[in-house]
């Protein structure tokens, strides 16, 4: 069982590859789709993401998709599963298991993700779906007061509960504790909190017993609030965010891949790529974006049959650009050349 759990780990974070997360709920699908006025029904979810899972190359920079629990049941318009789609193009199904984030009793302001309750069950039954990975999330929203460390610690208790439960069912458990970019916080105070975040994961991930080394983390990068006076540049990210995971996350786990949480396509490129030429890591860097890998190419395909194939040369071209991105091989005029 541990041997499995580190060879899909590992398999995620292979060399110049990254995870495509594309579990937006119901909510939040149907929010992407309002963006190029297009109505959340059963069949327009199938018919975008099965665009963006028979896309032309893209599983040479993607190794895994995370996929919602529709998806992960539903058939593409060729009657083929869509998970089968992903596993005979060698990407590996993911699934997000958790129910969301819900007002934390007794700390206005502030969550925590619910999901516990019947998970030992519904992972077995996404095992045999072929599922090998998994997904929480956590969120942490930074405002005057808070976090408080009683949500850290609920949030961490939370992530370390549903990452056993996973390694017991054989299924890689991605740990996604989110510190928001929404608000006007500087640099310094997303890497103090993000430490303290970190930093209480890992103390629960141990307590509870899980496997480091069949696990992967999902952070945010360090970085500034949207609403920041000075935002902090490129380098400044990079290096913020680096010394951050080297203070708190283990040499043991064997890879890390961000969340992009609002930053542009192109800047969570950036990022990721001057963290990697930093070099000199003990993990494995690289990306579990939405957003960033997913907007060009809703944009190009508007919903309709004709853009199929534009919108996979953009979804192919924003995935290469992150899989060099991952090995601290992208520059800026990459954007031009493909
Ligand atoms: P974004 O990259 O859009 O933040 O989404 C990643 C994700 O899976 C958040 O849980």
């Amino acid at each position: 069982m541990s041997q499995e759990l580190v060879q899909t780990a590992n398999a995620l974070v292979a060399k110049g590859k990254g995870i495509l997360a594309a579990d937006e709920s119901f909510p939040t699908i149907a929010k992407r789709f309002k963006s190029i006025g297009l109505e959340s029904t059963e069949n327009n979810r199938r018919d975008y993401r099965h665009m963006l899972f028979t896309a032309p190359d893209f599983s040479n920079y993607v190794s895994g998709v995370i996929l919602f629990d529709e998806t992960l049941r539903q058939e593409g318009p060729d009657g083929k599963r869509l998970a089968e789609v992903l596993t005979e193009n060698g990407v590996i199904p993911g699934i997000k298991v958790d129910k969301g984030a819900k007002a934390l009793a007794g700390f206005p302001g502030e969550t925590v993700t619910e999901g516990l309750d019947g998970l030992r069950d519904r992972l077995k039954e996404y095992y045999d779906l072929g599922a090998r990975f998994a997904k929480w999330r956590a969120v942490i929203d930074i405002a005057p007061g808070i976090p408080t460390q009683y949500c850290l610690e609920a949030n961490a208790h939370g992530l370390a509960r549903y990452a056993a439960l996973c390694q017991e069912a054989g299924i890689v458990p991605i740990v996604e504790p989110e510190v928001l970019m929404d608000g006007d916080h500087d640099l310094a105070r997303c890497q103090q909190v993000t430490e303290a975040a970190l930093t209480a994961v890992f103390a629960q991930l141990n307590a509870h017993n899980v496997l480091l080394e069949g696990m992967l983390l999902k952070p945010n990068m360090v970085i500034s609030g949207k609403k920041a006076a000075n935002r902090a540049d490129v380098d400044g990210v990079a290096a913020a965010t680096v010394a951050t995971l080297k203070r708190c996350v283990p040499a043991a786990v064997p890879g890390i891949v961000f969340l992009s949480g609002g930053q542009s396509s192109v800047e969570a490129t950036a990022h990721l790529d001057a963290m990697n030429k930093i070099g000199d890591l003990p993990w494995a860097l690289s990306f579990s974006y939405g957003r960033a890998l997913q907007e060009d190419a809703l944009k190009a395909w508007q919903g309709q049959a004709g853009n199929v194939a534009s919108a996979q040369s953009v979804f192919t071209h924003r995935a290469k650009m992150n899989g060099a991105a991952a090995v601290g091989a992208y520059s800026a005029n990459m954007e031009q050349a493909s």
